[in-house]
Parts: structure tokens; C-alpha cells; sequence
């Protein structure tokens, strides 16, 4: 009988886990041994006891050496090197596991010749859908932003018609119309604002639309960014000069700025500028959920909440770990999506012709197969 490991998530800030109750009953059910690194579950609502009692195994670290037993780890995060380096040969890691900026997980796993699933490269293609978790994770980051910049502001979203006289509603503008930018749409119109988006990629325009917003088009200009796989490619220098002049006025009219424009494996774009912040109003909120990866907005720092000239600026990082409980419940359903075709008999047999798994699969039995997986020193 093979054995999945849950471990305790040890990067800071962390809250979320790999697996709730509801899906390690269920490999429980397929046959699996599944040990829970004791505590692993709590700062996402998830007692011990709960996964005792759907047949999970309770471990302390020293108790055994559940990192080399495991067959499988889930993770959210990238285990530490001193953990990676105590698994056992051809074990499976999945989790997001930064593929781009993890410097030292690429040597760890050609050292263990371990295998390992970075969920951040899955397709997104239909079947791939109820597996994607940056999708369920992004929906909790656009959701939440809307709320802290909600919370943040110093106006009404709503137009409120009350006896002291009418308040117009607050003017929302959104950067970047993903899986987050929509999310943030729907949250901030439910909340009666009205929103204004921008996007690069025509076909956002519809989308936001039904939403009940306003799609700023992108600049006229003729080099426009490629598209590829639904994902906006890096756009040129001139090509966001145009852009910030064209959001400048939306911006210095808006309440809110919710920054959500990203492009993978790359920095954010760049798409409110110093001088544009200058033109915001005193009170006005900018959320940068880009801020990891350089931010859309200037000045904005990850983590931190400052007031730059009177507009409060949320560097907002890691927006679904304020969300836990909900956050682990939807990556754990995905995890269980993404493996469940592949166990059979108590084992995990991935299929390498898959096109989910062959997507995202970096590292096959201690072979590096993602040429953009970075390891110290270089590129393997
Ligand atoms: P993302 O987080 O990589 O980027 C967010 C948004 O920023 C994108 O809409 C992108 O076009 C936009 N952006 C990039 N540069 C910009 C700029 N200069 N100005 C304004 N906006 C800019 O995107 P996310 O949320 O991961 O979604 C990417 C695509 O994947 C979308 O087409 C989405 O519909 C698709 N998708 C497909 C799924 C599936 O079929 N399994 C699941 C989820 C998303």
C-alpha cells in the first residue's frame, strides 16, 4: 500500500494545507495509507481529529521518518531542502512549487530522483478545469482584494439614497481581467460600485461586459502583445506608454484600483506610474495583487499598507492564505482531481502521456524535464 504525506507548511505566512478531511477520506477509500504531519490542518480550520476520523494517520516529526516513508507528498508550498532531502527515491511531490524562482528544488530533486508536479504549469485547458489551482486560488485573491480596498476606503461602494442626500457610488477601476481581475469585477459591482476594466486580450471585453462593467480597449497601437494559450504575452515598452496615458484619466476619476494584470513567468507590467498615482485622489485605494511579481502599481511594497499623498497603497501578497479554510478546501479538491485518474490498487501510477500530467511535470524520477526550472548556479 502506497502513502501520501501532509505535511505542515513551514513558508511564513503560510496558512493553507494540501488536503482536507473530505479528500484524504477519500484516498483513504481508494486505499491509500495517508499520514497528516500533527497541526498540519489547524490554521486552516481542520482539527487533527477531523482527519483521524475519516481514516488518516496523525504523525509527529521524530515519531517516524514520514518524509522518507511517504510515496507521495502534497504540499502547497515547496518543502524545505533539509525535508526534500529525506524523501525516498521515485517519491512524488506536488504542490505549487514556484518552477521559475525555486533555486534550490531543482538539485534537491536530481539528487533524490524524485518526480514532481509544479500545479503553477497545468494547462488550462477545459479537462483541466476542476484540477486548477491557481484558478481557485485566484478567485479568493480578486474576492478579497475588493474587500480590503472595500474596507480601506473612505467612501460608500453603493450609490445610497439616503435623507441626508444621494452618495454616488465609488468609481472601481480593474487592471487585468484573469481568473482574479473577473472575480474582482463581480465582487466590487455585488457591492453596487461601478467598474471600469482593462485588459489586454480582446476576448475580456464580453466577459467583462456581462459582468456589468466597462472594458477599457487597449492602446491603438500597432504592435499589439502575442497571445498564447490564453495567457497575455509580455507587451513592448512603447506598447504600455500608451496604455498608462490611456489609464491615467480612468485612474485619476477612480475611487479603487484593483491590479491584477500579470504575465507568466515574467514581471507584472507596469501599468500606474508615479505621475499617475500623483493625479489619484486623497483617500483613494490601489490594491496590487501583481505585487510578487513587481507589481502593476509603483511604490507599492508586498505586505505592506502605506498612505503615499493621501492614496492608501496594499501591497497585497498571498491574499488566498487570509482566506484558509475555503483556500485549502478548493486546492485540496483540485489536487484530488488532478491524481485521482491515476490511482489504482492503492498505488499512484501517472501516466506521463498525459497531457495535464506531461504539462505540469518538471521532474520525472530525478530528470529534469522543464527546461525553465532553475537550480543554483544555472539552468539545468
Ligand atoms: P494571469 O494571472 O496570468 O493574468 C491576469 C490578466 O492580466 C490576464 O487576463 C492578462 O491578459 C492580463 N494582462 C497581462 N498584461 C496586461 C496589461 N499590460 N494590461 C492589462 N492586462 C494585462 O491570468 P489568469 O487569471 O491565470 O488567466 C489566464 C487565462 O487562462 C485566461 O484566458 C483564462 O480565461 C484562462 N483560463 C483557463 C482555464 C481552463 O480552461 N482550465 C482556467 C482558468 C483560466
Amino acid at each position: 500500500m502506497s502513502s501520501f504525506l501532509i505535511p505542515v507548511e513551514l513558508a511564513a505566512g503560510e496558512t493553507r494545507v494540501a488536503a482536507s478531511p473530505e479528500t484524504v477520506k477519500k484516498f483513504v477509500a481508494l486505499g491509500f495509507q495517508v499520514y497528516i504531519e500533527k497541526g498540519a490542518g489547524l490554521s486552516a480550520g481542520f482539527a487533527d481529529d477531523d482527519y483521524g476520523d475519516v481514516g488518516g494517520r496523525i504523525v509527529s516529526v521524530g515519531e517516524l521518518n514520514i518524509w522518507g516513508e511517504a510515496d507521495v507528498v502534497l504540499c502547497v508550498r515547496s518543502p524545505s531542502k533539509e525535508s526534500l532531502e529525506m524523501m525516498k527515491a521515485n517519491a512524488v511531490l506536488v504542490g505549487l512549487l514556484s518552477p521559475y524562482r525555486n533555486h534550490s528544488l531543482a538539485s534537491s530533486l536530481v539528487s533524490r530522483e524524485l518526480s514532481a508536479l509544479a500545479l503553477e504549469l497545468l494547462p488550462r485547458i477545459s479537462r483541466a478545469q476542476s484540477s486548477d489551482v491557481l484558478s481557485s486560488q485566484a478567485n479568493i485573491a480578486g474576492y478579497k482584494s475588493v474587500l480590503l480596498a472595500a474596507g480601506a476606503l473612505d467612501r460608500y461602494f453603493p450609490m445610497l439614497m439616503t435623507a441626508a442626500g444621494t452618495v454616488q457610488p465609488a468609481k472601481v477601476v480593474v487592471l487585468g481581467a484573469g481568473v482574479a481581475g473577473l472575480q474582482a469585477v463581480a465582487t466590487a459591482r455585488r457591492l453596487g460600485a461601478v467598474v471600469f476594466v482593462s485588459d489586454i486580450r480582446p476576448a475580456v471585453k464580453e466577459q467583462v461586459e456581462s459582468l456589468g462593467a466597462r472594458f477599457i480597449s487597449p492602446p491603438d497601437v500597432m504592435e499589439k502583445p502575442a497571445e498564447s494559450g490564453g495567457y497575455a504575452q509580455q507587451a513592448t515598452e512603447d506598447f504600455l506608454i500608451a496604455q498608462r496615458q490611456k489609464l491615467s484619466d480612468h485612474l485619476s476619476e477612480a475611487d479603487v484600483a484593483i491590479c491584477t494584470a500579470q504575465v507568466p513567468g515574467k514581471n507584472a507590467p507596469r501599468l500606474i506610474s508615479e505621475e499617475m498615482l500623483d493625479r489619484m485622489r486623497p483617500g483613494s485605494v490601489v490594491v496590487d495583487l501583481a505585487v510578487d511579481q513587481g507589481g502593476n502599481c509603483a511604490e507599492t511594497k508586498k505586505g505592506e499598507t502605506f498612505i503615499r499623498k493621501g492614496v492608501k497603497l496594499i501591497g497585497a501578497s498571498d491574499l488566498p492564505c487570509s482566506v484558509p479554510n475555503h483556500a485549502s478546501s478548493l486546492y485540496s479538491r483540485n489536487l484530488l482531481a488532478l491524481l485521482e485518474p491515476f490511482l489504482k490498487d492503492g498505488e499512484l501510477n501517472i501516466d506521463l502521456e498525459d497531457e495535464l500530467i506531461a504539462g505540469c511535470l518538471i521532474c520525472h524520477q530525478g530528470e529534469i524535464c522543464f527546461s525553465d526550472l532553475s537550480i543554483e548556479g544555472g539552468v539545468a
